[in-house]
């Protein structure tokens, strides 16, 4: 049945949305990418290969689906064309079936020295930034100073635009930041070499996904990051620059809410981290060890190891509602299959509360820096054999059956899939969101 379904991350990121994405892509005609840039790194494994992705979307592997670039995202060019001789090495050939939104903003060498130079100077104070300057380049699409896809089409007004640009960075870059200024002619040869590949992927991306949604055709709208790392509802400032939430579909494609039928929250069973920022559940004894062995938590845009955590079913929670979720994907449950005790955050103690949050006694919202807050855990019994690679929930150990459905009844919504490993095929499948 024709549907469209938006994948969202419920965490920090590195949910396991790629894997998801592509499993479910064998449904789908469209593939969308709505926020955030190659900062996002979506791991594939396809007959054994390992795919990673960051700008273009998951359901590029498969033949006769279309994948394009939403106006909400940010473009490296330079990344982007190295992704599509990627892909290419790997005989899969994009070119010709990922379109670009004209309006999507471009991420120039200038706002990548701006990314560097700012998290250097703020020290302890940094983000944890990927350093790919995605905050800078969506700084200035909100000044509107941007450069936009389109600019490629009249180099003129580009060299007016980038000289511009120019000069407020090399300010800041030497002045301030004491750092080297950027080149002009580096920055331009290139934005130049990449104008004629970019500009014959322009599309006119609401009409198409209109035109699609009414001829019956199945759309997928691919989140990157996750709800904990969104710009207005994440635990900001340590969050990235755009909307990763649901929002993020409507404005960074050019659909309307009303054509969204499923949205999908993909959850790890644990949780992980990259960069800073409050996480409350984070384990720092050998349980990390564990995560990190186990689950193979490094970056996979930066190769930084991952922070890893229980998972906290308060932020679920509050993710379920931001976003209005349909059902969860769990992934990862193999990950968990050697531990004696598996813990859940099912609420949290509020101590010393700062008086600006708390009125009487009642806290008048959740702290997005988390502190004072202390979490309060439940412990499940592990299930100590492994459900690498199962396909069928009947098959699963009745321990891990039991957790499972423990969280169903916690957060009261649907668990649809659940992932037992990296692999496409490693996934059981309680509810098609194309067959309901
Ligand atoms: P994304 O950014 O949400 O697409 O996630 P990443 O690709 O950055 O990180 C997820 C990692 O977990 C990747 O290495 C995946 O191959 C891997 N992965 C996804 N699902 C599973 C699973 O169910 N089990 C295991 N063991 N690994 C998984
Ligand atoms: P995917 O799509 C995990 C994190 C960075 C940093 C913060 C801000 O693979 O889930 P930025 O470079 O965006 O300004 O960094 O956001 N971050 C991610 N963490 N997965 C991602 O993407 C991320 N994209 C950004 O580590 O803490
Ligand atoms: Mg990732």
């Amino acid at each position: 049945m024709n549907k469209t379904i938006v994948i969202l991350g419920t965490q920090w990121g590195d949910e396991g949305k790629g894997k998801i994405v592509d499993f479910l892509t064998k449904n789908a005609d469209f593939v969308v990418r709505y926020q955030g840039g190659n900062n996002a790194g979506h791991t594939l494994i396809v007959n054994g290969k390992k795919i990673i992705l960051h700008q273009i979307p998951s359901g590029v592997i498969h033949d006769d689906v279309i994948s394009i670039i939403g106006n909400g995202t940010v473009i490296s060019p330079v990344a982007l064309i190295k992704e599509i001789h990627m892909l290419e090495k790997n005989n899969i050939f994009p070119k010709d079936k990922v379109y670009i939104s004209p309006f999507a903003s471009l991420i120039l060498n200038y706002h990548i020295a701006m990314d560097i130079a700012r998290e250097k100077k703020l020290n302890s104070a940094a983000i944890g930034t990927t350093g790919k300057g995605i905050g800078p380049a969506y700084e200035d699409k909100v000044s509107r100073m941007g450069i936009k896809v389109y600019d490629l089409n009249n180099l003129n007004l580009l060299k007016i635009k980038i000289k511009r640009a120019l000069n407020y960075y090399n300010y800041q870059l030497v002045n301030f930041y004491k750092q080297k200024p950027v080149d002009y002619k580096t920055t331009f040869n290139e934005l130049a070499e990449s104008a004629d590949l970019m500009l014959s992927m322009v599309k006119d991306v609401p009409e198409i996904l209109y035109q699609a949604i009414r001829n019956k055709n199945s759309v997928i709208f691919e989140g990157a990051q996750g709800t904990l790392l969104d710009i207005d509802h994440g635990t900001y400032p340590y969050v990235t620059s755009s909307n990763s939430t649901v929002g993020g579909v409507c404005t960074g494609t050019g659909v309307g809410p009303k054509s969204l039928d499923y949205i999908l929250g993909v959850s790890k069973v644990y949780m992980t981290r990259v960069g800073l920022g409050p996480f409350l559940t984070e384990v720092f004894d050998e349980t990390d060890n564990y995560f990190f062995l186990k689950g193979n938590e490094s970056g996979s845009t930066t190769g930084r190891r991952r922070r890893t955590g229980w998972l906290d079913i308060v932020l679920l929670k509050k993710a379920i509602k931001i976003n209005s979720l349909t059902a969860l994907c769990l992934t990862k449950l193999d990950v968990l299959d050697e531990l004696k005790e598996i813990k859940i955050c099912i609420d949290y103690k509020i101590s010393n509360i700062n008086s600006s949050i708390k009125n009487n006694n009642t806290l008048l919202f959740l702290p997005n820096t988390l502190e004072n807050v202390i979490p309060v855990y439940e412990t499940l019994p592990g299930w100590n054999s492994s459900t690498a690679g199962l396909t069928n929930f009947d098959s699963l150990p009745l321990l891990a059956k039991k957790y499972i459905n423990r969280i169903q009844e916690l957060v009261k919504i649907p668990i649809d899939i659940i992932s037992t490993g990296p692999s496409r095929n490693e996934t059981i499948v309680l509810r098609n969101p194309f067959k309901i």
